[in-house]
């Protein structure tokens, strides 16, 4: 194996050439090599905007790809499992983007996949937990400055009426509880090591799109510990996180989309007294291209096992047909 991953990435999608691409091209173990796509003037474009040596007319041909070692799918939702499974087939490893697939029954049958193929990595891109200031939130938790957590609530909205786009289609895995809603139900899942037992969902669906817009939910860890959440593609964007003890309370100001360029804050409450913790600027996606770079290289375990994602898609799955018969549904 070289010294750096050689990644190919599937689309031109826009989370891959504005963000993940430039991010993982920063990278210590991280090279991306080749991108394909159908659309030949967006992936020439893109490519040479990118400084990508290799381009590809169709994913199957990236995939067959001998000088590529590992894949970045950043297709949308209905397409994760598809090209993952196929990707793993052709002999490579994958970083997926969030979530996992459409369902348990589609996250499970990634697994199964994945078993016959041990020595391949495959990972859910939650981004977010390489961030230093999840670890920092990790870190407070577990040396007791908040008491005993009990509640963590999550906001996470943004306004997008673009009939055109992924999220507002249904027939490709859109709405907002897939989209950022899993951020939410997997920030509690992170901090507590734990999943809920049962959960209890309401929500709203556009009547044109079909999608949801609005979903809120409550989480319930059991021993007292409850998870809640809100989660909107037709509000003011927002996005908020808190943690909530019986002697302290930290609010992650940027739990999600923490800025390459800028410092973040948390914000540590304890005796009425709010502490501010600075967090200096990281690049998030830089961070887990090269942790999974890294296992690739050392053939360690996938730093989230896909194990995490199928936790992640039964709860999804859970607050919809909550929301569906009205009542709480164990997950
Ligand atoms: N981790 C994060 O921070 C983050 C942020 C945003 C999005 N995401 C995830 O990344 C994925 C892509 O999101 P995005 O907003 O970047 O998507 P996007 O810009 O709409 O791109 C999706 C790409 O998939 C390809 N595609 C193949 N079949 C398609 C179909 N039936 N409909 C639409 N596109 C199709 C197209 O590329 P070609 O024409 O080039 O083949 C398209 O450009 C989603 O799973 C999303 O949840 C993650």
């Amino acid at each position: 194996m070289n010294k750096k991953v050689r990644w190919g990435v599937l689309s031109t999608a826009k989370i891959g050439l504005t963000q993940v691409i430039p991010a993982m091209q920063q990278g210590q173990y991280s090279e991306v090599v080749a991108i394909a796509s159908a659309n030949a003037e967006k992936v020439t474009e893109a490519a040479a905007r990118l400084g990508i040596a290799q381009i590809f007319n169709s994913y199957e041909d990236l995939l067959a790809s001998p000088d590529v070692d590992a894949i970045y799918n950043p297709l949308p939702n209905h397409l994760h499992v598809p090209y993952t499974i196929k990707a793993l087939q052709a002999g490579k490893h994958v970083l997926c983007e969030k979530p996992i697939g459409l369902n348990p029954a589609e996250a499970q049958q990634l697994i199964d996949a994945a078993a016959q193929y041990p020595h391949l990595k495959v990972m859910e891109a939650f981004m977010y937990r390489f961030h230093p200031q999840w670890q920092k939130a990790k870190e407070i938790v577990a040396d007791g400055l908040l008491g005993e957590v009990k509640y963590i609530h999550t906001d996470f909205s943004y306004h997008n009426i673009d009939p055109a786009n992924i999220r507002n289609k249904p027939e490709v895995g859109g709405g907002a509880l897939m989209d950022i809603g899993c951020y939410c139900i997997s920030f509690p899942r992170f901090i507590w090591g734990q999943e809920p037992q049962r959960v209890v969902g309401l929500v709203h669906r556009d009547a044109e799109f079909g999608t949801d817009t609005l979903t809120t939910g409550l989480l319930d860890f059991g021993d007292g510990r409850q998870a809640s959440l809100s989660c909107s593609t037709r509000m003011e964007p927002f996005q908020r996180a808190a943690i909530g003890g019986d002697k302290g309370r930290l609010e992650i100001e940027i739990p999600v989309n923490a800025p390459a360029d800028v410092p973040v804050k948390l914000y540590l409450q304890r005796n009425r007294e709010i502490e501010e913790i600075i967090i200096p600027a990281y690049n998030q996606y830089t961070l887990q291209g090269d942790a999974i770079s890294e296992a690739i290289i050392n053939n360690t375990a996938a730093p989230t096992p896909l194990a995490d994602a199928l936790g992640n898609m039964r709860v999804i799955d859970a607050l919809v047909s909550s929301a569906k018969q009205g009542i709480w549904m164990s997950v």
